[in-house]
C-alpha cells in the first residue's frame, strides 16, 4: 500500500476535518502552508507538525516526498493551486466549489488527465452515513430510476460575513449557489449525474447589507470589502434523460429555519436525506435523518433508516476516501468529470438569472 505524505495549503476552518480524515486512513500530514505564515504555524502546532510555509511551491520544493496536496483556500485559488500541485506530480484533494466556473474546472480536469494523478473534491455530503445508506437502496434497485428531485440548502440568516472573500464574487465565484452547492451535487449523485439540458433560474439580492442576517460562525466583516453576490436562488433544471431537479439555495431569505436536504421521487420509491438546524449554523442542535417512501403490502410506508450520527456531515469520511482511493482500497466518491458538469450547471444558473430566460447547457 502506498505510504501517502500530504501537504495542506490553507490553514482555515476546514483543516481539522482534512487532517483527521487523512490520518484516519493512514496518511501522514507532513507540512502546512498558508499565505499567512502565522496561521500556518498556529494550525500546525496542535498536531506537532513542524514544517510550515507561505506558499505551495516552497512546501513542495522543500518536501519532495509529499505525494498528495490538500487545497483549502478561498475558491479563487483552487484552480491555480490544484494545477501547480498536479503539474508537480501530486494527487489533489480540493475543497468545494471545485473552481470559480466551468472553464477553470476544464483546465483542472485536463491537467489531472495529463498528469495521471487523482483529483478529488470535498463533496463531503456524499460521504454522510445518511447518503451512503440511501445510495444502497438506489444501487440495489429498490428506488428505481429517479424521475425528479429537490435540492435545498436554505438559510434564514446565514451570510458568512460582509466584505470578506465569501461575499466578493471575484474571490468566491458567487454566493449561496456556489457556496452551498452540496445538495445540488448530492441530488446529481443520487440521480447518477445525468447530462443536464436546460436551466431556468432566478437569483435575489436581499438583506446583503443587513447585519441581522449574518451567520453565527464569527467570520469577521471587512469594512472596505466588497459584497456583490446573490442572497438566494430558485432554479429548475432538466436533463436529457427526462429527469428534473428543483434547486433552492439561500444565505438570507425569509425561511422558517436552515434546512439542508435532498428529496427524490423514484419510479419504485422516494426518499430523503436531511439535516435540520435548530438555528442557522448551530450543529449541536441539528437533526440528521434519512427516509424511504415506499408502497408495501398495499400500504403506503415511510421508513426511517437509522444510521450512526456524524456531526461533521461526512467531512472526515470524505477526506479518508481520498486516501483510500489512492491506496486502491475504496472507489473514489467523486470524479473530475462530475465536478465539470456541476460547474456547468452553476454557470448556467447565473447566466439564466442574468438573461431572464432558460439556458441550454452544452
Ligand atoms: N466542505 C465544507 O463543508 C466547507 C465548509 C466551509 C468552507 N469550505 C471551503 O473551504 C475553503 C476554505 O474555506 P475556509 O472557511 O476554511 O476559509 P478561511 O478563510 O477560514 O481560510 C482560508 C485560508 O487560506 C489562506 N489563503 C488565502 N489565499 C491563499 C493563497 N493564495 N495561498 C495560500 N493560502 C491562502 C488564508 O490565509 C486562510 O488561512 C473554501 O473553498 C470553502 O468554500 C468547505
Amino acid at each position: 500500500m502506498e505510504n501517502i505524505k500530504i501537504g495542506i495549503i490553507g490553514a482555515g476552518g476546514m483543516l481539522p476535518y482534512h487532517y483527521k480524515g487523512f490520518t484516519k486512513a493512514g496518511a501522514q500530514v507532513v507540512a502546512i502552508a498558508d499565505a499567512n505564515t502565522e496561521k500556518a504555524k498556529t494550525a500546525a502546532a496542535p498536531y506537532g507538525i513542524e514544517k510550515t510555509y507561505d506558499s505551495l511551491i516552497r512546501m513542495i520544493e522543500d518536501n519532495p516526498d509529499i505525494n498528495a496536496v490538500s487545497v483549502l483556500t478561498p475558491n479563487k485559488f483552487h484552480m491555480p493551486l490544484a494545477i501547480e500541485a498536479l503539474a508537480n506530480g501530486k494527487h489533489v484533494y480540493c475543497e468545494k466549489p471545485p473552481a470559480l466556473n466551468a472553464s477553470e474546472m476544464k483546465v483542472m480536469l485536463d491537467e489531472a488527465k495529463r498528469s495521471g494523478k487523482r483529483l478529488m473534491f470535498a463533496f463531503n455530503n456524499r460521504a454522510r452515513p445518511e447518503s451512503q445508506a440511501i445510495m444502497k437502496y438506489i444501487r440495489n434497485g429498490r428506488v428505481g430510476a429517479i424521475n425528479s428531485a429537490q435540492a435545498t440548502w436554505i438559510r434564514r440568516a446565514g451570510i458568512p460575513g460582509f466584505g470578506g472573500w465569501f461575499t466578493t464574487k471575484e474571490l468566491s465565484g458567487g454566493g449561496p449557489v456556489i457556496d452551498l452547492l452540496h445538495m445540488i451535487d448530492l441530488a446529481l449523485y443520487f440521480m447518477d449525474y445525468p447530462e443536464p439540458d436546460y436551466v431556468l433560474a432566478r437569483t435575489f439580492y436581499n438583506f446583503m447589507d443587513n447585519k441581522n442576517f449574518k451567520g453565527p460562525w464569527g467570520i469577521p466583516d471587512a469594512a472596505s470589502g466588497i459584497t456583490d453576490v446573490e442572497s438566494s436562488c430558485h432554479a429548475m433544471l432538466t436533463f436529457k434523460s427526462g429527469q428534473s431537479l428543483m434547486i433552492r439555495n439561500s444565505w438570507a431569505e425569509m425561511n422558517e429555519r436552515e434546512v439542508v436536504s435532498v428529496v427524490f421521487q423514484g419510479k419504485k420509491a422516494g426518499g430523503k436525506v436531511e439535516r435540520l438546524f435548530g438555528r442557522d449554523g448551530f450543529d449541536e442542535t441539528s437533526i440528521d435523518s434519512c427516509r424511504l417512501f415506499t408502497e408495501e403490502n398495499g400500504n403506503q410506508v415511510n421508513r426511517d433508516i437509522l444510521v450512526e450520527k456524524d456531526e461533521t456531515m461526512g467531512r472526515i469520511a470524505s477526506a479518508a476516501n481520498f486516501i483510500e482511493s489512492i491506496q486502491g482500497t475504496s472507489e473514489p466518491l467523486s470524479t473530475p468529470e462530475q465536478a465539470l458538469s456541476l460547474m456547468k450547471i452553476t454557470d448556467a444558473i447565473y447566466e439564466s438569472a442574468s438573461a431572464g430566460k432558460p439556458v441550454q447547457i452544452k
